[in-house]
């Protein structure tokens, strides 16, 4: 595996290893887990090229966020990505990304104002405007995201619509522990009880999904049964629940009748913790 850490050793790297077929990107920020390594199992299986970054983007964090906190590993990381059989790794500086200078930035609109933009209003400009830099830098065929942070994988489907990139952006499932955490490089960072409360967010998520399978459901009564379940927890404070077209995410009112994604936020202490679920009503499967 090759690690490059500038982009003039990366492109050199690709150069040669183009030849050999597709280039299928796997974008990280380290402190790599199994959701990880779910993205560059399937890139693995799509690409005759994998590569993957290791970048924590300074840009997407916002000023009380835990950018200096954010766990880092890149030993461990760099073995694990070996493991998987990628076949070249960029881990840069900030300074080796971002000119001192810099002056352009990609702007996304609605999709990034709403739902965690109103919580990190910087935060998808700052994805928006990495994920295009690594586009232009690696050029991939493809590029893989995870379903669990939905909303980003959603703005950069629209961002490389709206901005004809041409690269083919990959959702795949969330990977979960057994409890249904979702696995997240934040999860060290909870305390024992609230590792043992957390999984409440994917309890809320299979309740919603059983009460919409079930038909009639509206919105709000979805809505008010896992604000039910989630007032039971014994930690933990709600900062969203939202019930969103899973295309648009514009807001839905009135009964469910195609398909909608469940965004759930919920702050243990300084963590928080995010998920997601598609759920189609039973007349639009
Ligand atoms: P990071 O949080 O490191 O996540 C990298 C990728 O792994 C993202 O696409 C994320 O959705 C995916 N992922 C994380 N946990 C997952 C899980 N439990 N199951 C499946 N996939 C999972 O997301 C970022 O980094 C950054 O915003 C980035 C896109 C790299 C831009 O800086």
């Amino acid at each position: 595996m090759l690690v490059c850490y500038t982009k003039h050793e990366l492109r050199n790297a690709l150069a040669g290893l183009r030849a050999k077929g597709a280039v299928g990107l796997v974008p990280t920020m380290g402190y790599l887990h199994a959701g990880h390594m779910a993205l560059v199992t399937r890139a693995r299986a799509e690409n005759e090229v994998v590569a993957a970054s290791i970048f924590v983007n300074p840009t997407q964090f916002g000023a009380n966020e835990d950018l200096s906190t954010y766990p880092r590993d890149i030993e461990q990381d760099l073995q694990k990505l070996r493991d998987a059989g990628v076949d070249v790794v960029f881990t840069p500086t900030v300074d080796e990304v971002y000119l001192p200078d810099a002056d352009t930035h990609v702007k996304t609109g609605y999709l990034s104002r709403v739902l965690i933009g109103r919580i990190r209003p910087v935060h998808f400009g700052g994805v928006a405007t990495v994920v295009t830099k690594l586009f232009n830098i690696f050029q991939p065929d493809r590029a893989y995201f995870g379903c669990k942070d939905y909303q980003q994988l959603t703005v950069i489907k629209k961002m490389v619509a709206d901005l004809d990139i041409p690269v083919k952006v990959i959702g795949v499932p969330t990977v979960r522990e057994a409890d249904g955490l979702a696995l997240s490089s934040r999860n060290v960072r909870l305390t024992p009880k609230n590792r043992a409360a957390a999984p409440v967010l994917c309890k809320s998520l299979d309740l919603a999904e059983v009460l919409v399978a079930g038909g009639g459901a509206t919105v709000h009564s979805v809505k008010k049964e896992i604000l039910d379940l989630l007032a039971g927890m014994p930690c933990g404070v709600v900062e969203s629940v939202d019930i969103r077209d899973a295309e648009t995410l514009a807001p839905m009112r009135g009964r469910i009748v195609s398909a909608v994604v469940i965004l759930l936020a919920v702050r243990f202490e300084s963590v928080l913790l995010i998920d997601q679920r598609v759920v189609t009503p039973p007349n639009n499967r």
